[in-house]
């Protein structure tokens, strides 16, 4: 564990329904849970700052370990027993150091400007948004990619719209920080094909600003 960032774990009976609910999906043999980071953090490594990173709700650590190592000193919170164990695992098999928290974010202070790298993948945080922005070092940038309510079939993702995001509503949260990149879409994920929004945003303000040049495997741009 870090020494500069303060994590206070409690006992509350949502808490403990919250880790035994994940625990239990984790244990499950129909849980698919891919290897591979998020598409966009991986495509943006190269222009992303160097330092420490934080995954919140990490899982089995997919951006975690991508993060570690590729040279970041990563911190990495998940409320789920069973999936930080996996997390574990996996970094051991791999020879990558992460410092692994099992918390429920609701109990965890972020030390304010300590991120120089912060991702969410498919974790409802809209209420915790003000202090994961505010745990981000100046310039450092934020990767985060959630389920959309959607009106086309989609085979992944929640099954109550209460944890899925309306249009815009990742946006919206985002706009004291430099919107690099935003998208909403279908995309396959592991299990079929999810609508997701995907937000990459800066730390920093100012009208004239220096951007990315990000190089799109796909073309000359
Ligand atoms: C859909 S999984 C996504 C995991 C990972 N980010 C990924 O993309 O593979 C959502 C994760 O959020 C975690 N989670 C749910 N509620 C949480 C909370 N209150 N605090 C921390 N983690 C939580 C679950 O244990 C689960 O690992």
């Amino acid at each position: 564990m870090n020494t500069t960032s303060k994590y206070i774990v409690s006992v509350y009976p949502a808490m403990a329904e919250e880790r035994e609910r994940w625990n239990e999906r984790y244990s499950g043999v129909d849980f698919d849970v891919p290897d591979d980071p998020i598409p966009e953090l991986e495509r943006r490594l190269s222009t992303l700052p160097d330092g420490k990173a934080l995954d919140i709700a990490t899982g089995t650590g997919r951006n975690a370990l991508f993060l570690a190592a590729n040279g970041y000193d990563v911190d990495a919170i998940d409320v789920s027993d069973v999936a930080i164990e996996t997390a574990r695992e996996r970094a051991a098999e791999r020879g990558v150091d992460v410092n692994w928290h099992r918390a429920d974010l609701a109990d965890v202070d972020l030390a304010a400007g300590e991120y120089d790298v912060i991702t969410v993948g498919f974790f409802a945080a809209l209420e915790h948004l003000p202090a994961i922005k505010e745990a981000l070092a100046p310039d450092g940038v934020l990767v985060y990619e959630h389920h959309l309510r959607s009106s086309d079939p989609v085979e992944v993702g929640p099954s109550s719209e209460r944890y899925r995001y309306r249009s815009n509503d990742l946006l919206r949260a985002c706009l004291d920080l430099t919107i690099l990149a935003y998208e909403e879409r279908r995309r396959p994920v592991a299990g079929g094909t999810a609508a997701v929004a995907t937000l990459v945003a800066r730390n920093s303000s100012g009208g004239t600003q220096s951007y990315p040049k990000l190089i799109l495997s796909d073309s000359s741009q």
